[in-house]
């Protein structure tokens, strides 16, 4: 079980835990000052994303696009109008936008617009994110649902788990509301994790001349637990 540091739990279900096993990541809300080391947790999680792998040109580059984005979508976006999760030693965020407010997401990468020719260094990508981005915003299901924007794990702590409690705590809250999830995924060797978690690939957005995949993933509402 994951716990969310500061909310409420039921003490119930810890008890059927099997004995022998680690320390559950805690998870807590992000606040301002969690912010500068996250962007930098991000910007090494999202590194060898194929979109800004095709988005940057030059490490360099990509690197600098990176931190600008998270830092934008960190401090503008979900500290102001969504929801940010870390774990106590910041080894990862999630970042959710809950039904009826907004829908930020890929689409913040357009505050990167005006400056995207500078961060590619050619610019000549920037009518082609800007299709994608519009693609990405039309695929969205209208459906009220909890929206996963980003989930990034700093590489050196990936497959300990941090990722599962991230995603669960805040799924935890999902199913009790009764609602489904999206996310859209742009590797494919998450599928099997975010399968694993409940999401179910029901499309795929692809960009011309070997750009990256993004496959939409959406997790049905549970009925409530007996
Ligand atoms: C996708 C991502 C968020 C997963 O985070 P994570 O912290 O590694 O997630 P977990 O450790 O909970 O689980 C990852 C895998 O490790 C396994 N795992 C968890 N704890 C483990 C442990 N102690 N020992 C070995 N394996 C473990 C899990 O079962 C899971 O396996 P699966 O992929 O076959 O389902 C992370 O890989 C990441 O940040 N990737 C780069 C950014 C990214 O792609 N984000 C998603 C954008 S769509």
């Amino acid at each position: 079980m994951t716990r969310i540091e500061g909310e409420d739990h039921n003490r119930d279900t810890d008890v059927s835990v099997p004995r022998v096993r680690r320390e559950p990541h805690v998870v807590r809300r992000v606040v301002p000052g969690d912010v500068e080391t996250l962007v930098e947790v991000l910007a090494r999680a999202f590194d060898d994303d194929p979109v800004p792998q095709w988005l940057f040109r030059g490490d360099r580059r990509r690197r600098r696009g990176l931190r600008r984005f998270f830092a934008i979508q960190l401090r503008h976006t979900y500290l102001e109008r969504g929801e940010v999760y870390t774990t106590g030693e910041l080894a990862g965020a999630a970042m959710w936008s809950p039904p009826g407010r907004a829908r930020p997401g890929w689409r913040d990468l357009v505050r990167l617009v005006p400056v995207m020719p500078y961060l590619t260094g050619l610019g000549r990508d920037t009518p082609e994110a800007a299709r994608l981005l519009s693609a990405v915003d039309a695929a969205r299901p209208v459906e009220p649902h909890w929206y996963l924007a980003t989930l990034g794990t700093d590489p050196e702590r990936q497959r300990t788990g941090v990722g599962s409690a991230l995603l669960g705590s805040v799924l935890d809250g999902v199913d009790a509301e009764g609602l489904p999830a999206y996310l859209e995924s742009s590797k494919e060797s998450n599928l099997a994790f975010y399968g694993r978690h409940g999401f179910e690939v029901t499309g795929e957005i692809r960009t011309p001349r070997g750009g990256p995949t993004l496959w939409l993933m959406w997790r049905r509402a549970r009925p409530p637990a007996a």
